[in-house]
């Protein structure tokens, strides 16, 4: 079967409303789109994919519940991409981001900033290693809260190829009361947004493992942020 007839188009109807008031069109690509390098090749270093030290002083670490989260990154026909660029970012244990503009009255870690980045391998592959975000209120809703959730943007192979979304945790049950989450309006790709526990990616004693897969285009597509 030629790559052509293994691609599904994307499904419109699973991803968030786009907050225009028009309708959102669809572009053709052009060949510059679709091979155009997306950012630049400066090195990332592997330290940048350890966000319990990549911000830490000399000797120290962040504090909290220390995980791998590890996953594939592949596009419209399963094929994996490799040399994306993932980069997440999260708040610490306690639900702060490492931001002056958040007033959350939490703990700041003066260990942990919550961002990092890394490269796809061969086989499409990124991994992390960081804490367990906390949740945090968004005052403006009244008494709400947003469920623990990492943020991602990947760079895959062209422009055509950029996608924005955060990832969850299972059985969270501020899920079901939040905005972000639940502009997702179908409910299996809902549940493509929560991360999987996996044992064979834990670190023995030191850190559990978890993965979260990522499509970039094409029907089972991973939604994106509102
Ligand atoms: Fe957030």
């Amino acid at each position: 079967m030629t790559i052509q007839a293994q691609i599904k188009k994307r499904d419109w109807t699973v991803h968030p409303k786009a907050s225009s008031t028009q309708p959102l069109i669809p572009l053709k690509h052009t060949l510059s789109e679709l091979t155009g390098p997306v950012f630049g090749h400066n090195a990332v270093k592997k330290i940048e994919a350890d966000l319990t030290k990549n911000a830490a002083k000399k000797g120290k670490e962040a504090i909290g519940e220390r995980m791998v989260i590890t996953g594939r990154v592949t596009d419209e026909a399963d094929r994996p991409i490799p040399g994306a660029l993932v980069e997440i970012w999260q708040t610490n244990a306690a639900g702060l981001y490492g931001h002056k503009g958040d007033q959350h009255d939490a703990p700041v870690d003066p260990n942990f900033f919550g961002t990092g980045r890394c490269v796809t391998d061969e086989e499409g592959r990124y991994e992390f290693l960081t804490i367990r975000p906390g949740a945090y209120p968004i005052t403006r809703l009244g008494n709400r809260w947003r469920p623990a959730h990492i943020h991602y943007s990947i760079n895959g192979g062209s422009f055509a190829q950029r996608l924005i979304t955060q990832c969850y945790f299972p059985g969270d049950p501020l899920q079901d009361d939040d905005f972000v989450y639940q502009a997702v309006s179908n409910k299996a790709a809902r549940e493509r947004l929560i991360v999987k526990y996996a044992p064979e990616y834990s670190v023995e004693g030191f850190a559990a493992g978890y993965t979260f897969d990522i499509v970039l285009r094409g029907q089972n597509a991973t939604p994106m942020e509102r």
